[in-house]
């Protein structure tokens, strides 16, 4: 059966995205939002770092999830609706499905096509289970429609997607959920602050899997806007910004250069630098006191032996 997908929200996604990405490239500092990384191949790309030994949270989390799984579901509580942000290939939600057993399952990400597949999947094996996928970017606004069951709400944020944004931004996203959680309650995955040839080697591995994760964005931009990027004239490169507490992923123009667009054009120097992402590092104390001025009034933390990552239940 065909999963519906609430179409208005798609609409509002192309109708502003050509001026969003229009806007982070004509900068003074050039930058791409980091949900361009999500197209269908940059998915499978991530799914790919997600595999790698280097990359830390992944593995990591979903060891304290299987490590602690009573202890979360205790806290949780099961039926209701599980509301999965950035469910991507829904694999991490699945993995609660015959604990918390939601009665309904709600997928959200940017990229919908990919969501999709993922979601007729789940509908074979779990037929008890209401499937049902919004293709949205809450980045700019969280709003779950109405016809979505008005029952208790767990909103399910894994992998520090929090992490992406800045700390203003991450306080209005999860006071948003927090509004939204009707006697629920949030799950999220948060990356800690540790050292930096942990971070260099989870962001910039060997395989160069991340690499072309990072410059694929470029490819993804061209099909949204019709851009000429070329590849090779860019590489992957990592800072860690100590004082912001944050990896900066960025792409480096190797080749002074004129990118050029349908209605415009905008040219780069050898060495300037395209930004892609952050990746903020937090600490239990940060999360905590950003939880907690978004709303929450109590949390739950369980961590790896190294703290390494938290996932954390706040309520
Ligand atoms: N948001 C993820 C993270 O911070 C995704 C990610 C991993 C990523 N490696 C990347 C994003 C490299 C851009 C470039 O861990």
């Amino acid at each position: 059966m065909q999963i519906p997908i609430y179409k208005e929200a798609i609409e509002i996604i192309s109708q502003d995205l050509r001026s969003e990405i229009e806007a982070g490239l004509l900068a003074p500092s050039a930058s791409i939002s980091p949900k361009f990384l999500y197209d269908p191949l940059g998915s499978h790309l991530f799914t790919a770092i997600t595999l790698l030994p280097e990359y830390y949270p992944t593995n990591t989390e979903k060891n304290i999830f299987a490590q602690y799984r009573d202890q979360i579901v205790n806290a949780v509580g099961t039926g209701g609706t599980l509301i999965d942000l950035g469910a991507g290939n829904c694999e991490k939600a699945e993995s609660f499905f015959n604990s918390l057993k939601p009665t309904s399952y709600l997928a959200i990400d940017f990229s919908v096509e990919y969501l999709q597949d993922a979601l007729k999947k789940l509908e074979g094996k779990y037929p008890h289970i209401l499937m049902q996928c919004i293709g949205m970017d809450f980045s700019r606004q969280l709003t779950i429609p109405a016809f979505i069951a008005q029952s208790r709400r767990t909103f399910f944020y894994p992998g520090s997607s929090i992490g992406n944004f800045l700390s203003s931004e991450a306080l209005e996203l999860l006071s948003q959920i927090q509004k939204q959680s009707i006697d629920g309650g949030l799950l999220i995955g948060v990356d800690l602050m540790k050292e930096d040839s942990i971070l260099m080697a989870a962001y910039d591995d060997p395989l160069k899997v991340t690499s072309a994760f990072n410059l694929n964005i470029l490819r993804s931009i061209n099909s949204h806007l019709g851009s000429n990027f070329r590849v090779e004239q860019f590489r992957h490169k990592v800072i860690i910004n100590h004082s912001q507490n944050r990896v900066e992923l960025y792409l480096e123009v190797l080749e002074n250069l004129t990118v050029s667009w349908p209605g415009n054009s905008r040219d780069f120097k050898k060495g300037d630098l395209i930004h892609t992402e952050n990746s903020h590092k937090y600490t239990i104390e940060s999360i905590k006191q950003l939880l907690k001025n978004a709303g929450f009034k109590t949390t739950q933390i369980w961590t790896d032996p190294k703290d390494y990552f938290a996932v954390i239940y706040a309520k």
